[in-house]
């Protein structure tokens, strides 16, 4: 079997050549993902020549996507790459975080780490790759600001033009600075997110440019390395938990697909519990599932939350997503704006930090009451100087909610104004 896209709705499973520029189903409309034929998988073989590429100088072999490039084989040859040594992020622990979010230990999968800053470095080269591939001059996304900052990177390290369109005033100053840096056109638009993409979606099939976002099947490809890297650093110990912010619903998507692999495959020997953690504000897949789906999807139409990246009430992958929290016996939670700033306060005071977004984990995993002595992964999706500007309001108590209401410095740690006078700071410091 050739490797190639498969629609997903039970009732219609199309399947289609790699190389057609879809992005849903054709026939019916419905999400399209990859399919491999896997037979020749031999399990012990590739654990060890996975562990051996981390000492290898091919920037292929250094590249914590394409180290493991045999659980998503699209490509006939590696040619068209653009790596800059992505993924290759760190597990974490913290004492502090753990006892805030009512475990023993815990475990950060920081995925900060990236060239970019965020987790979508591990999907974005893989989408350009096949972009590249199929001989695409130009690509395209909406974004709230980490898919454009990574997709400029990694389109103009590929010698492709990167446009960008994003919510007018509504992303992160950090994330919009990469994106022109990185030499992206960038169209701010007055509308939210979900209104953008139908935009985009327009104009991508009209100007026959390339549409990477989420939506893109080799976007979830290479956001499955992810897990893979993190069950290799784990010595393939499978966590009790999974835990990850969900916006689009991309991120979900690609580690469920990801982790069913493995376990089909054999190389783990159980599926983790996945657990998606939402912004009150911005919460229709928590709506959703809370009604065990048994209502039809709705879309939120004015998500609001101060972690921007979040902020979406039409994620495009709600049906992938609730097949795999349905398969992976999981949950999905929603947290709100004061219990994601104190998350993240006590994030950053473990020394690791992260973006707004990203605390969503921990703020859920102490929502949650998990058992614990449970062995719980947490997901960090992005940067701690991806939004310096919250960080700031929020330290010096002026962080305000979305319905102005004022958020908390529970865990503040102002500045403070000092006369340049060693007697004075002496004696403060001895108060
Ligand atoms: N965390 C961060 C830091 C993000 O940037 C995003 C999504 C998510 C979590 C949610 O992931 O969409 O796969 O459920 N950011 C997208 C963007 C939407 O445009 O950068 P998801």
């Amino acid at each position: 079997m050739q490797p190639c896209l498969n629609c997903i709705a039970p009732a219609c499973r199309a399947s289609f050549g790699i190389n057609e520029i879809i992005y849903n189903c054709p026939k019916c409309g419905g999400l399209l993902e990859a399919k491999y034929d896997f037979s020749d998988i031999d399990v012990h073989l590739l654990k060890r020549i996975w562990r051996e590429r981390r000492m290898e100088n091919n920037p292929l072999d250094q590249s914590g996507v394409w180290r493991y490039r045999e659980l998503f084989p699209f490509l006939d040859d590696y040619n068209s790459v653009v790596t800059l040594r992505e993924g290759n992020t760190p597990l974490l622990q913290s004492v502090r975080a753990a006892a805030y979010g009512g475990l023993a230990n815990i475990t950060f999968k920081h995925q900060g780490f990236n060239p970019t800053g965020s987790f979508k470095d591990n999907g974005m080269t893989a989408g350009v790759a096949q972009a590249r591939r199929l001989g695409m001059k130009r690509v395209a996304c909406v974004s709230t600001g980490n898919t454009s900052a990574s997709m400029a990177a990694y389109a103009s390290a590929g010698g492709l033009d990167p446009l960008i369109f994003i919510p007018n005033g509504n992303i992160a100053y950090g994330k919009l600075a990469q994106a022109l840096e990185y030499g992206a056109k960038t169209f701010q638009v007055d509308a939210n997110f979900d209104q953008i993409l139908a935009l985009v979606r327009v104009l991508t099939e009209r100007l026959g440019i390339y549409l990477l976002n989420s939506i893109n099947p080799f976007r979830i490809e290479g956001q499955k390395s992810i897990v893979i890297e993190m069950m290799d650093q784990r010595d393939w110990k499978v966590p009790d938990w999974v835990v990850l912010p969900g916006g689009n619903l991309g991120n979900v998507s690609a580690f469920g697909k990801g982790l069913r692999e493995l376990h089909q495959l054999g190389f783990i020997d159980r599926l983790p519990r996945l657990a998606v953690i939402q912004a009150a504000g911005a919460s229709p897949f928590y709506e959703y599932m809370r009604e065990k789906g048994s209502k039809p999807f709705e879309a939120q139409g004015h998500p609001e939350t101060l972690a921007t990246a979040i902020k979406i009430g039409d994620p495009v992958s709600w049906p992938k997503a609730q097949f795999e929290i349905e398969t992976s016996n999981g949950v999905v939670e929603s947290v709100t704006e004061q219990e994601i700033a104190d998350a993240k306060a006590v994030i950053g005071h473990s020394g690791i930090g992260c973006e707004p977004a990203s605390a969503a984990t921990l703020a859920g995993i102490r929502k949650l009451k998990l058992d614990r002595n449970a062995d719980v992964v947490a997901v960090l999706t992005g940067n701690v100087l991806k939004d310096p500007d919250y960080i700031y309001r929020y330290h010096t108590g002026a962080l305000q909610a979305p319905d102005s209401s004022p958020i908390k410095p529970n865990f503040g740690n102002a500045p403070i104004v000092v006369p340049n006078d060693a007697e004075k700071i002496t004696a403060l410091l001895a108060g």
